[in-house]
């Protein structure tokens, strides 16, 4: 599928539920957000359904998000089966790892492609600050487990703070002592992630200079997502960044979401979305199902305007519904 820009969209992120067991300052308010409905949820048929249709329309990469996806019951069968679909050539996941420890044996055995892992410190105490109410004994533990699969791409993500100097680096440490990727993420103004400042991607990159030595920037494309990637000598993963404010990357975009309620948001910014629940339920075609979602790619944006304060949009308070 191409939008009216001529970029084509080949990646959709679905979020499966907006349930979460970690409730990280920039995503959640202490006492959770309000929650949809179990009837508003998409059933796994469902989402499979859609996602068949997707694939029908030149979707060829399916990323699996939450809230965390693996606090919803049979996340497994549901990866599984998208993974079974014809035409989607990658299943990836991104979770916070508490999980991960339990489930990744399976994950590598239904073939999951790669798992992204939420990660923002190393230090307990810190990383508790951040989660709230998150160990990050068991993140280190699925890590660990995780790692024991060489075929297995992983990728840490960090939103980092600032002033967070030395957890930066020490994360850094993981990509040049393991085979994997660690990311710096600017936080993006949706939601509770709204009140904080974002700590730029040239001043992570300085910090990282300073202790590591230059970084080359890498032409490989590692990924299905916005991460622009570098390389350090010695280091075995490269570091990247996701910096959606002061690198956009909107002329580049590949993607569409699908949240937790059926609803596709073509821009991770604007618009609740095209309710496509409502049209399984009231018992539309597949290709009633299509036209709709060709409609809606062919009004994706431009951009979005993370800066301009007077748009608002109150689905924007729910990422984890979204899905990142
Ligand atoms: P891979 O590179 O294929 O592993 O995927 P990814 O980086 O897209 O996946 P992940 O779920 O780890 O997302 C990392 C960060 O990128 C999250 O903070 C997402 O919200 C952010 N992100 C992904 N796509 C977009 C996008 O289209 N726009 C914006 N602004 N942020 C995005
Ligand atoms: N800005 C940037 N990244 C965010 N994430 C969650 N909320 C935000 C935000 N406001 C990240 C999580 C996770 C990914 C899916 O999205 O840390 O790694
Ligand atoms: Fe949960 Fe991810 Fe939100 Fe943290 S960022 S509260 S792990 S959904």
């Amino acid at each position: 599928m191409q939008d009216s820009f001529g970029r084509l969209i080949d990646y959709i992120r679905v979020s499966i539920t907006d349930r979460c067991n970690l409730r990280c300052l920039y995503c959640m308010p202490e006492n959770g957000i309000d929650l949809c409905g179990h009837d508003e949820v998409l059933r796994y048929e469902e989402f499979i359904r859609l996602c068949r249709i997707f694939a029908g329309l030149g979707i060829k990469k399916i990323k699996i998000t939450g809230g965390e996806a693996l606090v919803r019951k049979d996340a497994l069968h549901l990866m599984k089966a998208i993974k079974s679909i014809e035409g989607i050539e990658q299943v990836t996941l991104t979770t916070n790892g508490i999980l991960l420890e339990e489930y990744v044996d399976e994950l590598v055995r239904i073939g999951i492609n790669g798992i992204n892992i939420s990660l923002d410190s190393l230090d307990n105490s810190e990383y508790r600050k951040i989660t709230r109410v998150g160990d990050v004994e068991k993140v280190k533990a699925g890590l660990k487990k995780a790692l024991q699969y060489p075929r297995l791409k992983l990728k840490i993500n960090c939103v980092p703070f600032d002033g967070d100097k030395q957890n930066i680096l020490d994360l850094v440490a993981l990509a040049q002592n393991n085979p994997l990727h660690v990311r710096f993420i600017e936080i993006m103004p949706i939601g509770e992630g709204k009140q904080f400042n974002y700590l730029k991607e040239d001043s992570i990159k300085a910090l990282i200079e300073e202790k590591y030595g230059v970084m080359r920037f890498c032409y490989e494309k590692l990924g299905n997502g916005p991460s622009r990637y570098y390389s350090l000598q010695g280091f075995q993963g490269k570091i990247g960044f996701i910096s959606a404010i002061s690198h956009k990357f909107c002329h580049e975009c590949n993607r569409v979401r699908l949240t937790c309620t059926g609803y596709l948001k073509t821009c991770l910014q604007y618009d609740i979305g095209v309710d496509l629940s409502a049209l399984i339920r009231a018992g539309a075609s597949d290709a009633m199902l299509e036209n709709a979602i060709r409609k809606a790619v062919l009004a994706k944006p431009m951009e979005h305007s993370f800066l301009q304060k007077n748009i608002s949009c109150e689905e924007q308070a729910k990422m984890a519904a979204i899905g990142g």
